[in-house]
């Protein structure tokens, strides 16, 4: 079958996805523009920001390829007083942001768990809960999942990293606290409990297959997330998957890849969220623009204190780490008008597959 076959498909197969995954050229610029013509059809040219909140750097896992992994001793550790997370929810809904997403390194101890409660209960009162929240604080008990969600958290977003088992031990330690089924079942818990939930992966991993990414991209179609977050892999030469930054795909190759998972899950899951993911920009000085391009339709603007930035960086050079939050805001505002887009301001942006499910 031809691309342009494929494109008319109605539901695409794993033979499809992988054909659509190895085109370039004149064939791959038929699928970015096919996605875009789908999601433009669907949700209109709206982008959503999520205000991103990096909480803390304090982490007890250690991912192979993460630069916070609780390994790296070269990373300064720190964690937000309860007032500058406020502060910063405050500057999101001042700047019409409509959302903040809450992230942070792993820890499940009752004082972290509490205090994610507290902040969510009090963001909530800003403006009789007019923000969103997002959380995206790891693998959690079902519990405590619960008791996020009951204080005011609706969206929560736990990337897979790798949907094949045995991908997932190559990036990951395999240990207790790495266990591969357990972030499964923590998927379905966030499913289970009623949030929007996200998922997702990275691309140009070492030892990572078209195949691997077709059945990534399976997986999300298949549990029928909310939302996804995809973005390329950048090695950090303080982790152990560093050695193998030498057989990975080239930046451009890794760009590319990523835009045509996003554009192909564009056309397999017309309605979910996609954001345009910062690692996007970090390779590409308009990744961000070409992620939207190809069906993406979330951005999350930095509102982490300027001073804790250097000592959030889960991969080098991450994008807008000295910008103040005020010249992202004016930043993106442009840079989505640039390319026929518009930010759509004081809004949860929720996902519309998600609320179509719902009713
Ligand atoms: N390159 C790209 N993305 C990374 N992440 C972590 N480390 C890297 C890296 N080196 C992604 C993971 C994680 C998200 C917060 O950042 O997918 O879920
Ligand atoms: Fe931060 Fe452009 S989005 S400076």
């Amino acid at each position: 079958m031809s691309t342009k076959e494929i494109l008319e498909k109605q539901h695409l197969e794993k033979e499809d996805i992988k054909h659509l995954l190895s085109t370039t050229g004149r064939e791959m610029e038929m699928l970015l523009h096919k996605a875009l013509e789908v999601k433009l059809n669907r949700l209109d040219n709206y982008v959503h920001l999520r205000g991103l909140i990096e909480f803390s750097n304090i982490c007890r896992k250690s991912c192979l390829y993460c630069g916070v992994r609780s390994k790296n001793s070269k990373v300064e550790r720190y964690t937000l007083t309860e007032e500058e997370v406020i502060e910063c929810a405050r500057l999101a809904h001042q700047l019409g942001y409509g959302s903040v997403a809450i992230q942070s390194g792993e820890r499940n101890d009752p004082a972290f768990v509490e205090q994610i409660t507290r902040l969510v209960r009090r963001i909530k009162e800003i403006d009789h809960g007019s923000l969103g929240i997002t959380l995206s604080l790891g693998e959690q008990s079902d519990e405590t999942y619960r008791q996020w969600f009951e204080a005011g958290a609706h969206r929560y977003l736990l990337r897979i990293e790798a949907s094949n088992e045995e991908l997932y031990y190559k990036i990951h330690p395999h240990d207790e606290q790495h266990d591969f089924h357990r972030r499964l079942a923590c998927i379905d818990s966030l499913l289970n409990i009623g949030y929007q939930t996200g998922t997702g992966v990275m691309v140009g991993l070492p030892f990572q297959t078209l195949d691997n990414l077709a059945d990534d991209l399976l997986f999300f179609r298949h549990k029928d997330v909310a939302m996804v977050g995809m973005g390329p892999y950048i090695p950090h030469p303080d982790t152990p998957l560093y050695q193998y930054a030498d057989q990975i795909p080239s930046v451009k190759e890794r760009m590319e890849l990523t835009l045509k998972m996003i554009a192909i899950l564009r056309l397999m899951m017309p309605e979910i969220n996609m954001v345009a993911a910062t690692a996007n920009q970090t390779i590409d000085p308009l990744g961000r623009e070409k992620a939207i391009a190809a069906g993406a339709n979330v951005i999350m603007p930095n509102l982490t204190p300027n001073q804790y930035r250097e000592d959030y960086l889960i991969y080098p050079d991450k994008a807008c780490v000295s910008d103040k939050p005020e010249e992202c805001y004016t930043c993106l505002d442009i840079r989505m008008k640039a390319i026929g887009h518009q930010i759509l301001y004081n809004a949860w942006g929720d996902s519309v597959a998600f609320t179509k499910k719902k009713k």
